[in-house]
């Protein structure tokens, strides 16, 4: 099925891909813009992936564990199901997902990413979400943490998704999102995610890269407005349910028969 390879020089391949030029030869692109060119997204992945795990639990006050959970839950995975993780980085929520006993493999095309994550368990392919190295109906289920929002053209990625799941197939997008309670939402966006980069600044091996999730968190539909793009794209039934208090929501879907 897989016809990506599940090695580092898959990954180097998939960089490639991406338009890139052998690591050592380029500059290292620090944040991208909200224009999300493949090879500085990439890039800037490469530039976070050594203390990605840390940063994010410092940042999500060890939060991400039980968003990871939920979105584990969410698939309803049973033993022996195939499941794809797209923009799985370093695998952090590929290895929550097989704790089902389904049989998941992680996807990303940032090489310094699937590299941080080597010494997890799961098989990694190199490749990038909007021209997948999979077979049409390949999957059972289809997920993907906190990536869909880093992809160039999030339609044409859940689209690709759709692609390569089973009609019936299930998908499950685990993104931050807009908080419900008004008070809140204010302070988080006009204060908390100004704030983001300096905290960064303390604990990520490029805080330059958390200005750009900070401004990406803000720009990126609410949970209404991603329902709506989902069920555009080859999919039905979309439902969302939020996670602390609409900080983070899950959209689930079915592969359209
Ligand atoms: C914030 S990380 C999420 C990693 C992991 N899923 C998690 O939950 O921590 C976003 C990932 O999306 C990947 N990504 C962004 N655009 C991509 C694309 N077009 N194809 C494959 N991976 C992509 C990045 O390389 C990065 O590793």
């Amino acid at each position: 099925m897989a016809r990506g390879r599940s090695d580092a020089a898959g990954a180097a391949a998939a960089v490639a891909a991406a338009g890139r030029a052998a690591p050592g030869s380029v500059t290292r692109v620090n944040r991208a813009s909200l224009q999300k060119d493949p090879r500085e997204v990439a890039s800037m992945f490469d530039g976070v992936a050594r203390r990605y795990d840390l940063t994010n639990t410092v940042l999500s006050f060890g939060l991400d564990r039980s968003w990871r959970q939920a979105t584990r839950r969410a698939l309803g995975l049973r033993p022996g199901e195939r499941v794809l993780d797209l923009a799985a980085g370093t695998a952090v929520s590929t290895v929550e997902l097989a704790r089902s006993g389904a049989w998941c493999v992680a996807t990303d095309f940032s090489q310094g990413m699937l590299t941080a994550g080597r010494g997890r368990a799961v098989p990694k392919v190199a490749g990038d979400a909007l021209h997948l190295p999979y077979a049409d109906a390949s999957f059972d289920a289809v997920t993907i943490s906190f990536g869909l929002r880093n992809v160039a053209d999030t339609d044409a990625a859940l689209a690709e998704m759709a692609r390569v799941t089973r009609p019936g197939g299930r998908l499950v997008v685990c993104e931050f999102s807009t908080p419900v309670f008004g008070p809140f939402r204010t302070v988080y966006m006009e204060y908390l995610m100004k704030a983001l980069p300096q905290v960064a600044e303390a604990v990520s091996s490029n805080p330059d890269a958390y200005v750009y999730l900070a401004e990406s968190i803000r720009a990126w539909p609410d949970q209404r407005g991603l329902a709506q793009r989902i069920d555009a794209t080859g999919w039905s039934g979309t439902e969302w349910r939020n996670l602390t208090g609409g900080i983070t929501a899950l959209h689930r879907a079915v592969r359209r028969g």
